[in-house]
């Protein structure tokens, strides 16, 4: 089903409201999750709402973020969220990043005891949208084992990269080191297929092409091996080491509802212009782009794509057709909205 942009944008709203979530804070959750579900990237949507609301209600994430600055200065600042929502803590970081980036080239900021954040092309998109690149990084509980490892370790900590490309979409990697999702190995069971080599190990830690070794007690793979083990451990010192906050076996899961998480974010912008003038960046970006937009095409290949162009291109056919929702969410948020007491959503 497609579910009209006000309509999810007012209910997600009440829902956060509903829960004492102050309003100009429930819209920058609302946007994120709505700019994930827009981009069809669903695990990160709307379908996160309920376990957010939960955590707000349990007081695991503070209703009001509060954030404060530990060290600044003109270039870098380590801010503490204290526990407030992530995607409010990573927007406010993200626009203390510019702001310092427009003033001094580069502005870094290091976030510790912050939440789950969302998509992490939000932020670094921020960046792009004022001519300027930006690197986003955060860590999350601990999903995936060492190399030659059998206990979970390491997140599948994700890193965006977004860079203006001039008139066109801002070029935007945005990825988590694992593999693949957890959803996809549940997808193959369900269709009774065997997965890729190098999606996951079992529980003792050996490669399989089996599904069912990974959900019962195995584990995700790093994408690349040991190259995307070592970049998600990377991402772990430049997130929750450098920051002074928590990383690795000391994040419990979201979805444990007992424990507060502590998620340490990276957020670094650079201002292209105080480097090269924008003309010759912008220029450069287009030759750039034409030679792999116009490379040769391997066989059964009719278009080559840019990292972000396949989400952009879904984004903006979603913001005409509406929020795609599968019908298992649409009901949990209603369930979610009983429960609460708020108006329903409809399609
Ligand atoms: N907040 C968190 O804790 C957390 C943790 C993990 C993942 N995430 C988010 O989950 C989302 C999904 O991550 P993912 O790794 O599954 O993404 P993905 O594998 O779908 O895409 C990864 C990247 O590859 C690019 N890409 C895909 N197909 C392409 C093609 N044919 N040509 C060129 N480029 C292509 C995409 O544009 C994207 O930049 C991201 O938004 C990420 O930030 C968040």
């Amino acid at each position: 089903m497609n579910i009209n942009i006000d309509k999810i944008r007012q209910f997600s709203n009440r829902l956060l409201m509903q829960v004492d979530v102050p309003q100009d804070e429930a819209e920058i959750i609302t946007e994120v999750l709505l700019e994930a579900d827009l981009r069809e990237i669903h695990s990160h949507g709307f379908l996160r709402l309920p376990i957010y609301v939960e955590r707000i209600q349990k007081g695991l994430i503070t209703n009001k973020v509060n954030l404060n600055a530990e060290q600044e200065n003109p270039v870098l600042a380590l801010l503490d969220g204290n526990y407030g929502a992530g995607q409010v803590v990573a927007h406010k970081a993200m626009e203390i990043s510019i702001e310092k980036a427009e003033e001094s080239g580069i502005g870094l900021v290091a976030v510790k005891n912050s939440n789950h954040f969302g998509i992490t092309a939000y932020y670094s998109l921020m960046a792009a949208k004022q001519d300027k690149i930006g690197i986003v990084i955060s860590n999350v509980a601990p999903l995936m084992p060492a190399i030659g490892g059998a206990e979970k370790v390491i997140g599948n900590n994700p890193i965006s990269i977004a860079a203006p490309a001039g008139e066109g979409d801002p070029i935007v990697l945005d990825m988590a080191l694992s593999n693949t999702a957890f959803g996809k190995i549940l997808f193959a069971k369900e269709k009774n297929q065997p997965i890729p080599e190098g999606w996951g190990v079992d529980a003792k830690g050996v490669p399989t092409t089996n599904p069912d070794d990974v959900i019962n007690g195995g584990f995700l793979s790093p994408v690349g091996g040991p190259k995307g083990f070592g970049l998600a451990l990377m991402a772990e010192i430049l997130t929750g080491v450098l920051s002074g906050g928590h990383f690795s076996k000391m994040i419990p899961s979201m979805y444990d509802v007992k424990q507060k998480q502590s998620i340490s974010h990276f957020m670094l912008t650079i201002d292209i212009k105080q480097l090269i003038p924008l003309e010759i960046y912008y220029s450069s970006v287009k030759q750039l782009v034409s030679y792999i937009r116009d490379s040769k095409k391997a066989e059964g290949t009719d278009r080559i794509y840019l990292p972000g162009e396949i989400e952009f291109l879904k984004e903006k056919r979603n913001k005409e057709s509406g929020v795609p929702m599968e019908e298992k969410t649409f009901s949990s948020l209603n369930e979610l909205a009983r429960t609460l007491g708020v108006d329903e959503l409809t399609v």
